[in-house]
């Protein structure tokens, strides 16, 4: 439901700063440290409905100690990027599916839900003012963080009868410090992340805290990033097995050769537990229209860390990767699961597979507007 009063923008203001940042150097971005000038912001309250949405400087919000955000974690959020192309062209990546998203993640934690075309038009407006922010080389970019949270001051559990939907820009690099490398993952035995009837599809604030501190002792091991598995029946077996879900900050792609020699890729379903990727939705796209014709079979289906070991100790597993809009497409080295060290087909002195360098190409070809393509849209 859009409650009561829809988005206005013939009412939408803007106001300048009037103290500009200095640019930081691309090789100087931290992902995620450095904010552009301005923010966008909409208030919504139950009994008015959504208010003027407005542009203004940069600057730190002001909430009573008992808003709700505060105490019952009413947030969810998005990730997207604006790319300027070789014409200077700026350009977002399918963002009608981003806004789709914020709006079920919304819905799900009793926050009001909003017309996502508006929004898109809103942060075209947004991108625009900060256009002097985005970088143009290729793998840099504008990230952009739309955010929602609960405003009311209330330590009553219910609805939050105010909200805040606001978005803050980062321009930003490779997601990992260690740059365009292959990473190294540890699968997490100890802890989940997301159980069916969960909310590990939603895209909430409150699924990313209680993964840190297995992401700090995956740390102290060597590892960037946990591998969430979720315990299972295997049907086909009977036995208890440790299924593949996502990494915290991207989802999954495995590439092997099963036992009758068919090339496979494959990734977790869409079952409510993992987060529904726009480039894992891209990936899996572009994998049915580039990589079958060549004989690839393509697969969302539930598969195992099993499953993954044996490929690897026989030689069928071809490579590993992750996908997300901050990682792009990022290539796995190796997960340890259980004590073992399974490697993911790269040599020591390979950083990427061919599967995957090919799909980063086609991926970023669309997002910089070098290929023609309606996932990109201008500005
Ligand atoms: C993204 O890929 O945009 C994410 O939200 C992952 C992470 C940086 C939280």
């Amino acid at each position: 439901d859009q409650r009561l009063r829809a988005i206005d923008l013939s009412n939408f203001s803007i106001t300048k700063t009037t103290t500009p940042k200095q640019l930081t150097a691309n090789e100087k971005l931290i992902f995620g440290r450095f904010f552009t000038d301005h923010m966008l912001s909409l208030e919504w309250t139950a009994a008015d409905g959504w208010l003027d949405p407005k542009i203004t400087p940069y600057q730190n919000l002001s909430l009573d100690p008992a808003t709700c955000v505060f105490h019952y974690a009413f947030e969810a959020f998005e990730g997207m990027k604006a790319y300027k192309d070789k014409t200077g062209q700026v350009r977002l990546f399918r963002p009608d599916m981003n806004m789709k998203r914020l709006n079920k993640s919304v819905a799900r934690i009793a926050l009001p839900t909003f017309e996502g075309e508006k929004v898109i038009e809103l942060i075209k407006n947004f991108c625009r003012l900060e256009e002097r922010f985005i970088p143009s080389q290729r793998g840099y970019s504008l990230y952009i963080r739309p955010n929602m949270i609960g405003t009311q001051k209330t330590l009553g559990v219910g609805p939050p009868g105010s909200a805040l939907l606001y978005v803050i820009a980062s321009p930003v690099g490779p997601y990992y410090p260690t740059g365009f490398k292959a990473i190294s993952l540890e699968a997490t035995t100890y802890a989940v992340r997301a159980w069916p009837g969960g909310v590990g599809a939603s895209k909430l604030g409150a699924n990313y805290a209680p993964c840190i501190v297995p992401q700090m002792q995956a740390a102290t091991r060597g590892f960037q990033q946990n591998l969430w598995l979720f315990e299972d029946v295997d049907e086909r077996t009977g036995e208890k097995e440790d299924f593949v879900t996502e990494v915290g900050t991207m989802n999954l792609f495995t590439a092997i050769v099963n036992k009758d020699g068919q090339k496979e890729l494959m990734t977790a379903p869409l079952d409510g537990t993992i987060l529904e990727g726009v480039v894992r939705d891209s990936i899996l796209q572009l994998a049915r229209e580039r990589l079958v014709p060549e004989g690839w079979k393509v697969s969302e289906k539930k598969f195992h860390m099993r499953e993954v070991a044996d490929a690897a100790r026989e030689g069928r597993l071809l490579e590993v990767f992750g996908s997300g809009t901050a990682a792009v497409v990022s290539p796995v080295r190796s997960i340890s699961y259980k004590g073992e060290l399974v490697n993911c087909g790269l040599r020591e002195d390979q950083q990427v597979g061919p599967v995957t360098l090919r799909m980063k190409d086609w991926i970023e070809g669309i997002q910089y507007g070098e290929e023609d393509h309606p996932w990109s849209w201008k500005v």
